[in-house]
């Protein structure tokens, strides 16, 4: 095996998708799954690679000092992709310590253990740090954010990112790790929680439940498919320079309201609905505190670089995310069912 490869929370949205990807093309890596399967964690996203023989799942929590120093010593870990994380902006306000103990502290315990395993022999080493566009804070609206942009963070969630990405950077200013960052936008596709935008809104079309947008509608993201999010950080762990950071986005800004509006559309097509019937379901609602008017990301030194841009258009992308839920209720059932019944009247009650 050429590599030993550790990707953190690959049970999760993007993780999945990284830690698949990964498996697939490269044969010649080991790829070690570390996985606390939190609420958002779930095994099912990885059934069909999941007897690969370059594949191993763990199951652990990224905070536990002992467990993660052990598991450096037994596998000798060479590279990490460090996704795991509380990821949900509307969570850390509720509880904004434990987006402290999971994002800052346990990427603090993965700096630790990397440094200790490899006592200052960094050839052919890397720790590469997924972080997001929220460490930059909110944009009016023009302006883009760029990598010399300053951190702003104004969520828990953002703050505790931040945090993390800075103790990265200094990380490898003080003790020479190894290490790249990228900060991206907002992703969808398969496999995403429904406690995020678009699959609750789906999985609530499909239910026929008011959609609650939040405040009057008029918030910014920048949108970008989830496969297009995992190929770029392929080629970052590849490619990208050690030290660097990389903005990556979809150069596809949507106002909130609007996207909404046409993801009611193209539900309305796909269950033979009247048109206009799940507009009838949007329904405003209180804002989200703090919440940042408008993300958008100037992706253009990684385009420059490394020559990635997104390979999918958002109507495309749409389309196959429905698709995939349409098809997937059991998936939706299974992650609705339990717990999310209590966050979600909690959170929209
Ligand atoms: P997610 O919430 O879907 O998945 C997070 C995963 O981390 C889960 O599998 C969970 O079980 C695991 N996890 C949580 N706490 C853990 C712990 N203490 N120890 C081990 N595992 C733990 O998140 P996501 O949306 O896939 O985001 C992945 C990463 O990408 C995060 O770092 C997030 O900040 C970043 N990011 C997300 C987006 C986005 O739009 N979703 C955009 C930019 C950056
Ligand atoms: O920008 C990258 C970030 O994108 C990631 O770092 C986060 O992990 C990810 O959760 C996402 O954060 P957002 O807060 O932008 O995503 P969310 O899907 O929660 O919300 C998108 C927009 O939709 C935001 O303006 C809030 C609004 N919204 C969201 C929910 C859940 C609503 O109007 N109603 C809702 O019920």
């Amino acid at each position: 095996m050429s590599k030993k490869v550790l990707i953190t929370g690959g049970a999760g949205f993007i993780g999945s998708h990284v830690v698949r990807l990964f498996v697939e093309k490269y044969p010649n890596y080991q790829i070690y799954n570390l996985d606390a399967l939190t609420y958002a964690g779930n095994l099912e996203n990885l059934v069909d690679i999941e007897l690969a023989s370059n594949y191993t799942f763990i199951k652990g929590d990224i905070t536990d000092e002992n467990v993660i120093e052990s598991l450096f010593d037994t596998y000798k870990f060479d590279n990490v992709i460090h996704l795991a994380a509380e990821s949900h902006v509307d969570r850390s306000i509720e509880d904004p310590l434990a987006f402290v103990k999971t994002n800052v502290v346990g990427t603090m315990v993965l700096l630790n253990a990397f440094k200790n395993c490899w006592n200052e022999d960094f050839n052919d080493k890397l720790f590469y740090h997924i972080s997001t566009d929220e460490v930059y804070g909110s944009l009016g609206e023009t302006g883009l954010f760029t990598e010399t942009t300053a951190y702003d963070p104004n969520s828990p969630y953002s703050a505790s990112k931040a945090s993390s990405d800075h103790f990265v950077r200094a990380y490898g200013e003080t003790y020479k790790i190894p290490y790249v960052i990228t900060n991206c936008s907002n992703n969808y596709g398969q496999n995403q929680f429904p406690e995020k935008l678009i699959p609750l809104f789906i999985n609530n079309i499909i239910n026929n439940k008011p959609l609650p947008v939040y405040g009057d509608g008029n918030y910014t993201r920048d949108w970008l498919y989830v496969k297009d999010h995992a190929i770029a950080i392929d080629l970052v762990f590849h490619k990208g320079r050690q030290g660097e950071t990389y903005n990556i986005g979809g150069f596809n800004e949507w106002k909130n309201i609007d996207l909404i509006t046409l993801l009611c559309q193209q539900m309305d097509n796909k269950l033979n609905r009247v048109n206009g019937s799940s507009e009838k379901l949007i329904t405003y609602v209180k804002d989200r505190p703090g919440h940042d008017l408008r993300y958008a990301i100037d992706a253009s030194k990684i385009k420059k670089e490394l020559g990635w841009e997104p390979s999918v258009t958002f109507e495309e992308g749409l389309k196959v995310t429905i698709d995939w839920y349409l098809n997937n209720k059991v998936w939706l059932n299974n992650v609705t069912s339990g717990a999310y019944k209590s966050y979600y009247q909690k959170q929209y009650s």
